[in-house]
């Protein structure tokens, strides 16, 4: 129960990871404000109280969204100390083929709202005097795959935007970090596999591990990340990809 006490927000709570991230949470005894802009049956797994995970629907890219998020979960649950940015989209395309909807599309969720957020959770966290962010962002964000040149260049703005919050916020007890998964098996990677027609087990060929990430390893880092085990843990950029390298 190493989050007994804290108050966290999970975006894309009713995605794969994301989902998995919000009862990881809860199972570690935080309440959990869990946001996502489609209504999921997102709620507490059997054995954990009610209250544990409150669902909030929004759409992060709208305007004053993120800020009205926050002060609707402070007065629900009460100032948060934590913070998950999960949610995320995708556009494939190399950048003749990419337009400029695309592109905002990308930007807009995976980049504006996740800063949006962090600003409008930034009083809270420093008031906590030992907030945590935790962004999602990928591992093609360091290594970019081919053909998608708007999520790879998201995910680098997300990772980059993290280290600076974690560098003008430490001072203020604000721990911040990315994390950049591989290939993990959620809804949007079956989706990709299925669209292009590849099998799990080729796509596994390629991790040396021999299998693709699992939604809950995502969420163990998570919650270390979150809790006091990671108090010396600030502005990393940490990939949870089973030491796959992305090809050019
Ligand atoms: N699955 C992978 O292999 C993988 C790899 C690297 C990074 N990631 C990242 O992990 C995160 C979660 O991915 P996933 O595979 O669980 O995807 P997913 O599509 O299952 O979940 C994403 C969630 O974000 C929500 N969302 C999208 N736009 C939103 C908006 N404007 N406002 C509120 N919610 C919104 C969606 O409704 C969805 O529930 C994403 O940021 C993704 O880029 C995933």
């Amino acid at each position: 129960m190493e989050l007994q006490g804290r108050r966290v927000i999970v975006t894309g709570a009713a995605g794969g990871i994301g989902s998995a991230i919000a009862a990881a949470c809860a199972r570690q005894g935080a309440l959990v404000a869990a946001v996502d802009r489609i209504e999921a049956a997102i709620g507490p797994e059997d054995g954990l109280p009610a209250e544990a995970i409150t669902p909030f629907i929004a759409d992060l890219t709208e305007p004053q969204a993120c800020s009205e998020l926050i002060a609707e979960v402070g007065e629900s649950l009460g100032e948060i100390d934590g913070l998950v940015n999960c949610a995320g989209v995708m556009r494939r395309g190399d950048l003749l083929e990419v337009d400029d909807d695309d592109w905002a599309v990308t930007f807009g969720v995976n980049v504006d709202a996740v800063m949006r957020l962090c600003r409008a959770a930034l009083p809270s966290l420093i008031a906590a005097e030992s907030g945590a962010i935790v962004n999602i962002a990928s591992q093609w964000g360091l290594q970019p795959a081919r053909g998608h040149i708007a999520y790879n260049s998201s995910k680098a703005a997300v990772a980059s935007l993290t280290r600076s919050l974690a560098v003008d916020f430490g001072a203020q007890g604000v721990r911040a970090n990315s994390i950049c998964p591989g290939e993990i098996l959620t809804p949007m990677l079956q989706q990709k596999l299925d669209d292009n027609g590849i099998a799990e087990s080729e796509l596994a060929s390629t991790i040396p591990l021999g299998r693709l990430g699992r939604p809950s390893e995502v969420a163990e880092l998570t919650t270390f990340l979150l809790s006091d085990r990671a108090s010396f843990i600030s502005g990393a950029a940490i990939e949870i990809a089973g030491a796959q390298q992305v090809g050019s």
